[in-house]
């Protein structure tokens, strides 16, 4: 019997927005790798030849919370493709005179934007932006929702690490993602992604920090464990969580030396793994908490391609949403 073809990607991205990797199937999710690929290359190149693809449009970040790597990496992306970017933030804006998410994206887009790059405290803050704004809308982060371009630039540093630019398909690949999941938008979208991509994942973490109605999302492999060690000798990758702090209302867990001896990713614990796990941290670190410096800065740690690689998604992202 004759192979079956695999299943072709869409010749073209009709999505305005990017609200969340949930809704995608796994054929955008890989459109929009793919296309990342292509901005990867060119600005690997020593000479970074002037790219116009948004030549003459408009990006605005509009930032409600803090942000160091997205915001940046947003703003650098939307001038490396020669589009006009203008960065706003809460603090300094109308908004802290009380005007609404809505009204201030109104009067932005009035001046003639092309695509909102937002970042919010509030779960479905894009989505509801994307409803009332006629303009395409990217989520850099909406409260412990989704951060789909986190989630992008992830497997998309999984797939260099591990040799799989070509198709993007990370069957057979075990993922751990430890820490705080409860808070996580990052570990959400994560979690939507990698499985798409045909990843297993498994979330670690104390109770109060697993949700357990993760494990039973209808047709996801995902699981949920409380014993890292356990994990650890099983997995190719390993995403470590920030603890949100400013998330959680009463204490999570006994203490933070507790938390560290149960969950830190330590160059002890690492010793239990296998010798080319791929250690990833979205950002910000708490050294010495979830991640020990010796790891973070270690031969298996990929942090900071994350970071080199979301250039590139995000330049995809604004590509394919604004409209030429
Ligand atoms: C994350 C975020 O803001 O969701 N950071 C990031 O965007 N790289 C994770 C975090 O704040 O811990």
């Amino acid at each position: 019997m004759a192979a079956t073809a695999p299943t072709a990607p869409p010749l073209t991205w009709s999505r305005r927005h990017l609200t969340g990797i949930e809704p995608l199937s796994a054929e955008e999710a890989r459109l929009l790798l793919a296309k990342a690929r292509g901005y990867h290359e060119v600005s690997t190149r020593r000479a970074v030849p002037l790219c116009k693809d948004l030549h003459g449009k408009v990006v605005v970040n509009l930032f409600y919370e803090d942000s160091t790597r997205t915001r940046a990496s947003f703003r650098l992306a939307a001038s490396r493709l020669s589009a006009d970017v203008l960065d706003m933030s809460a603090s300094g804006s109308s908004v802290s005179k009380g005007e609404t998410l809505i009204d201030t994206a109104r009067n932005i887009e009035a001046m003639g934007v092309d695509t909102i790059v937002c970042r919010h405290s509030q779960s479905g803050a894009a989505q509801q932006l994307a409803e009332h704004v006629a303009c395409a809308v990217v989520n850099a982060g909406d409260g412990q929702h989704e951060h789909p371009t986190q989630a992008l630039l992830d497997a998309f540093t999984i797939a260099q690490r591990l040799d799989r630019l070509d198709t993007f398909d990370l069957t057979g690949l075990r993922v751990a993602i430890v820490g705080d999941i409860a808070h996580s938008r990052v570990a959400r979208s994560n979690l939507h992604l990698l499985t798409k991509l045909g990843a297993g994942v498994v979330l670690v973490g104390p109770p109060t920090l697993v949700p357990g109605a993760l494990a039973r999302l209808p047709g996801v492999d995902v699981t949920v464990a409380h014993d890292l060690d356990a994990v650890l000798p099983e997995v190719d990758v390993i995403n470590m969580l920030r603890v949100q702090f400013e998330r959680i209302a009463g204490p999570a867990f006994p203490s933070q030396r507790e938390y560290t001896a149960l969950y830190g990713l330590t160059a002890r614990r690492m010793q239990r793994a296998r010798p080319g796990l791929v250690v990833m941290h979205p950002g910000p670190m708490n050294r010495g908490l979830e991640i020990e410096s010796a790891v973070a800065d270690g031969p298996n740690a990929v942090i900071l391609q994350q970071v080199a690689n979301g250039l590139a998604i995000r330049m995809a992202a604004l590509a394919l949403v604004t409209q030429p």
